[in-house]
């Protein structure tokens, strides 16, 4: 069966077709549907992503607390969360850098009493391409804080999370939004809200909400930041269209609904 599989994918692909969308194991997608939802849910996905506990035997004491970002402090985290209620068990954020949103994110929980929602990161900690523009630049290129030439900006990331004390709120999953999409999806993941805060290159927002979109759970949301980037504008409204969805704007947000 599997050589039939890999027969039809070479042919087809010969004749410059590619097979675009993930199947999704029929294990998972019972497991997901029977969970209301999450085949993973938060603590599920730690245990498969982390062997060992990513927060073991960091000291965080050698950095500031320093989650500086762009539209971390936004009114729209603590609404949206509000608006999923209690059965909100999984956030995904794609785009994380050092940690502003997903702290944000894991304090409006904290409020809501929601102590069973956990928050998945996935970021490359590289960086996007307006980071490696301006060498100049304290705030992008400087704070990826190059060692020997590689980013370490992931470090400062995890300090302010255990300076926050949220160690066991927030997941990193260091990884491109590509692949990791790829791993969820494969494991029949669904999440009630999704954000999208990584690249703003249209082609790379436009391929994150059509890989995320799908692992949005029913009645849950994909949102993101940066309505005023044209590549992000253009993605979202392109990508609305055809899904037959609005965009809807809380505070700085855009946010796509999907249908209970
Ligand atoms: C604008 S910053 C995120 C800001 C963050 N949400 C905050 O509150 O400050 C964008 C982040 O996306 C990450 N990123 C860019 N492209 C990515 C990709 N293809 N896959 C994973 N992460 C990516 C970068 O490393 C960077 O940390």
């Amino acid at each position: 069966m599997p050589k039939l599989q890999s027969l039809v994918k070479a042919l087809a692909y010969r004749f410059g077709y590619t097979i675009k969308k993930v199947q999704v194991p029929a294990a998972a997608a019972r497991a997901a549907a029977a969970s209301g939802g999450s085949a993973l849910a938060a603590a599920g996905i730690r245990a498969a992503l982390h062997k060992n506990d990513p927060y073991a035997g960091f000291d965080h004491t050698g950095f500031d607390f320093d989650p500086a970002g762009w539209g971390s402090e936004s009114a729209a985290f603590a609404e949206l969360i509000r608006e999923q209620g209690d059965a909100l068990e999984l956030i995904v954020e794609v785009g994380t850098w050092k940690g502003g949103s997903a702290l944000e994110m894991a304090r409006a929980l904290d409020a809501e009493g929601n102590t069973k929602a956990g928050i998945l990161c996935i970021d490359t900690w590289l960086g996007a391409l307006e980071f490696w523009g301006d060498l100049d630049d304290p705030s992008r290129y400087g704070a990826l804080e190059l060692k020997n030439g590689y980013p370490s900006v992931y470090y400062q990331f995890l300090a302010n999370v255990c300076h926050a004390g949220q160690q066991s709120r927030i997941t990193p999953f260091p990884q491109t939004s590509a692949t990791a999409a790829l791993w969820l999806a494969q494991r029949g993941v669904r999440a009630g809200l999704i954000y999208i805060d990584g690249s703003h290159e249209e082609g790379d927002v436009y391929a994150d909400l059509v890989a995320y979109g799908d692992l949005v759970a029913e009645g849950g949301k994909i949102f993101g930041d940066d309505w005023t980037w044209d590549g992000v504008r253009m993605a979202v409204q392109r990508y609305a269209k055809e899904q037959n969805r609005t965009v809807r704007h809380v505070a700085d947000k855009w946010v796509i609904d999907r249908p209970a």
